[in-house]
């Protein structure tokens, strides 16, 4: 029998640590295959807290970011230093995640060395290369150089099928951020962030977290305006807003927000912190993607403020609704679901099988990955020597 296969997961920010975490842990209970951990550090504390909460040290940390960064300094730094260390490591299979320029570029250098390639979260597509930028061109360039695709829902498989991957390769397995919150919701009890434990019991809660590019400036302050006239003209209402750490997001939360009552203007919030703010939450307003996932398994509506959406499964499942950026249109929004009206939400999630899975993601990853392994260790006996990288594949 071999030695373990040595999967190389790649993982540059806050999502990718979070969303790759389970199968990170997966791999580690692997009885053919062994992570190698490869963070870029593309975000340094952001990326940080998630691992260290699910107790995972990276093996490599290239710790990449600098204030103001810009996207072309990522990727060639991504690209550059990705493909060192890949060539050091020579893995068995690489695995990227989801759709940031770590994940693009990181996908690129295993390419370029002809490393196998895996995309976690594969498939996604808003149809405009344009929106959520630079995310729709990050993932659409990860899919083309994979050779295996890990599509969360059916739709993902569809849109991979029809740019003609190879059917045989693309597996349908669910969302690895369910894993996530199933794991760290066991730890879920009372918040540790203390200001959290101030707000009362009976109080009305919105959470609000922002920070997509095309949402800069004059979308943000306008988002930022509908949260303090929501708070003025509700005088129960509680606000948690647990700032990004990009200047450009925090000088508009601060300059908006820091003065209003009410409002818990914070840093990151731990994940189980962050869990728990989105289940005492009555309403959520945001622009991330992996919260839209998250609020399918936890009910919460959540007003989605972007034009055009890559995940319709969670509008179409009814947690989620696409709102825009227009403070109008917010506002008018968010006062309708405080009074518990849910007007324009879809009513499949009565009904509805849960659109990004209930769990088990991550081990038909790890699952897939090590039939293969067995297969080539197979082939590579009866040859007489392994052969790490295949170009015929
Ligand atoms: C990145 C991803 C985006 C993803 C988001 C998740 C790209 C181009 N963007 O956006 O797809 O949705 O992460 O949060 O890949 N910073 C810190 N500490 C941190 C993290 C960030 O100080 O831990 C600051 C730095 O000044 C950094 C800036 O935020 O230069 C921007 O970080 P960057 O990763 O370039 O972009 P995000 O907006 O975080
Ligand atoms: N999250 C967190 N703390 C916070 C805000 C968000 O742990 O203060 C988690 C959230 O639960 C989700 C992920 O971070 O799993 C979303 O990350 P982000 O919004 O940065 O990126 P996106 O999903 O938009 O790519």
């Amino acid at each position: 029998m071999p030695g373990k296969g040595v999967v190389c997961c790649v993982i540059g920010t806050r999502p990718e640590a979070i969303k790759m975490a389970p199968v990170i842990l997966a791999l580690k209970k692997s009885a053919h295959l062994s992570p190698y951990v490869l963070a870029t550090g593309q975000h340094s504390r952001m990326m940080r807290q998630p691992l260290d909460f699910f107790g995972i040290e990276p093996d490599r940390d290239l710790a990449l970011m600098k204030e103001g960064q810009s996207l072309d300094y990522i990727t060639t730094r991504v690209l550059v230093e990705v493909g060192e260390v890949l060539g050091e490591v020579k893995p068995f299979f690489t695995l990227v995640h989801g759709d940031t320029t770590t994940t693009m570029a990181a996908s690129l250098a295993a390419f370029y060395r002809r490393s196998r390639i895996g995309h976690v979260e594969a498939g996604l597509r808003s149809g405009n290369v344009n929106l959520p930028f630079p995310e729709e061109l990050n993932r659409i360039i990860a899919d083309r150089v994979a050779g295996w695709w890990f599509a969360p829902t059916e739709g993902a498989r569809d849109n991979l099928l029809r740019e003609g991957c190879d059917p045989s390769r693309v597996v349908k397995t669910g969302n690895t951020v369910i894993d996530a919150l199933l794991l760290a919701t066991e730890k879920v009890s009372t918040p540790s962030y203390e200001p959290l434990s101030s707000i009362p019991p009976s109080a009305p809660v919105m959470l609000l977290t922002a920070h997509r590019r095309e949402s800069w400036g004059e979308p943000l302050k306008g988002i930022c305006s509908a949260v303090a006239g929501l708070i003025a003209e509700n005088p129960d209402l509680w606000a948690i807003v647990p700032m990004h750490r990009n200047p450009e997001v925090r000088r508009v939360f601060r300059e908006i927000l820091s003065q209003e009552e009410r409002v818990i203007l914070c840093e990151p919030l731990d994940y189980p912190d962050f869990i728990w703010s989105m289940k005492r939450s009555d309403l959520i307003l945001t622009d991330s993607g992996g919260i839209q996932e998250e609020t399918t398994i936890l009910g919460t509506p959540t007003l989605v403020m972007r034009e055009l959406t890559e995940r319709p499964e969670a509008i179409e499942f009814g947690t989620s609704l696409l709102v825009g950026t227009d403070p109008d249109r917010i506002l008018a929004s968010a006062r309708r679901v405080l009074m518990g009206n849910r007007e324009g939400f879809s009513g499949a999630s009565a009904k509805g099988e849960l659109p990004f899975g209930s769990g088990g993601a991550s081990e038909k990853i790890v699952k897939t990955i090590e039939e293969l392994f067995l297969i080539e260790a197979r082939r590579d006996s009866s040859r007489g020597g392994p052969d790490t990288i295949d170009p015929e594949e």
